[in-house]
């Protein structure tokens, strides 16, 4: 078998990559805000939203990272620190996390919040540095109320280094917050991911496989059609986990090189859209022209000219014995069948003819269903 995957556990959703495509603005404005917070000695805070897969959680590892490798700041070196604060968490419960990371220990029960916050003290004094505190997924924590976001952005001890946090969301909790603690958070302390886009998608795309596969075992075809398949939710990490099993797709049919087929076969198991019943639904003449869409797109095609596929669908009509659409009628069924979220027509400049594309199941796959229920094409209609 010939090793597509050469570095598996760099799509792995825990590995934290080098860098950040498109996301250097971001990156480079949060750094320097935090580095001339640290500079003076005083803490910073920020809240960090966006939406699923835009890169909250990969850009607040980053920044920590970056932070705690640039060496001192007045006297002190920065330490990260990342709490995931969704499961059932609370005040306590996180505040026994961070006591953890400064290397004290206590029994989860019978201390007061405030008595934690002085051990984690005692615990900061033995090793004074700057502490970066990432909580992700706080929405939950803030939502319920909480004290210890107040707590620690008061500010500290001179000496002891300061506690900056990093708040990270899917939406704006500021609101939630009481004001005190919601004072620390200026206006300009918070900053929104943009969704990402098509393109966005295949340079984060381009380059993670560049990590993670074998040089020639995929084409920018495939890793656009990859970006496309994940461009309506502009999430990143259904991306990579379609990259992925398309990779291991690839593996096991001993291919040396990923291949639409595979993407389609990766694309329908992380997020089935089509289904049996949906296919129930269709006219016989939809279920024609997804055949020809279908037949149309073998080998190495991840789009095909919407006239190719008319050709076809005209040539299915005679095969299954029918009479055949008019263009229009042609083109308003693929209309449906887009918005069925079956297929996908891509824009072009005028003057060419659109192209089609479908991302969701095998095309292979999809042959066999649609033939399944057209029934054998002996002339009966
Ligand atoms: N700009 C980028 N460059 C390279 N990889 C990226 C980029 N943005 C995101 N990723 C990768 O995409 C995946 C999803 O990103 P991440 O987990 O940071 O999203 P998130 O916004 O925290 O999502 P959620 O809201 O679901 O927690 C991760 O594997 C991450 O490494
Ligand atoms: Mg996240």
């Amino acid at each position: 078998m010939t090793r597509i995957l050469k570095a598996e556990e760099t799509l792995d959703p825990t590995f934290l990559p080098p860098r950040l495509v498109g996301r250097e603005t971001e990156l480079g404005l949060l750094s320097q805000r935090y580095r001339s917070g640290l500079a003076k000695g005083l803490p910073y805070h920020q809240l960090l939203t966006g939406g699923i897969g835009s890169g909250k959680t990969a850009l607040a590892n980053r920044l920590g990272e970056d932070l705690q490798r640039a060496g001192k700041f007045g006297e002190l070196p920065v330490m990260k620190m990342y709490v995931n604060c969704w499961r059932r968490s609370n005040d306590r419960t996180i505040l026994l996390q961070l006591l953890r990371g400064v290397g004290v220990s206590l029994p989860d029960r019978g201390y007061a919040l405030s008595e934690m916050l002085d051990v984690f003290e005692q615990g900061i004094r033995r090793t004074p540095r700057h502490l970066f505190v990432v909580l992700d997924e706080v929405s939950a924590l803030v939502r319920q109320g909480t004290k210890l976001l107040y707590l620690l952005s008061r500010p500290g001890e001179v000496g002891l280094g300061s506690i900056s946090l990093f708040l990270v969301a899917a939406e704006d909790v500021l609101p939630y917050l009481d004001a005190a603690s919601r004072s620390s958070f200026g206006v300009t302390h918070r900053l929104q991911l943009t969704p990402y886009d098509r393109e966005a998608l295949t340079r984060i795309l381009g380059f993670r496989a560049e990590l993670a596969l074998r040089p020639g075992s995929y084409s920018p075809d495939v890793l656009d059609q990859v970006a496309r398949a994940a461009a309506t939710s502009g999430d990143a990490r259904f991306a990579l986990e379609i990259l992925a099993g398309a990779a291991r797709a690839a593996e096991a049919d001993g291919a040396g090189e990923i291949t639409p087929e595979h993407v389609r076969a990766a694309k329908g198991s992380v997020f089935p859209t089509l289904t049996e019943s949906k296919l129930e639904e269709l006219s016989q003449n939809s279920l024609l022209v997804l055949l020809a869409i279908a037949r149309t797109l073998r080998g190495p095609r991840t789009a095909t000219p919407t006239e190719r596929v008319r050709l076809a669908y005209q040539g299915l009509t005679e095969e299954y014995g029918t009479k055949a659409m008019s263009r229009v009628t042609f083109w308003r069924t693929v209309k449906e069948l887009e918005r069925e979220g079956l297929v996908q027509v891509e824009p072009v400049g005028t003057g060419q003819s659109a192209r089609l594309s479908m991302d969701e199941v095998p095309a292979s796959l999809l042959r066999t269903l649609v033939e399944s229920r057209l029934g054998g094409a002996t002339g009966k209609a």
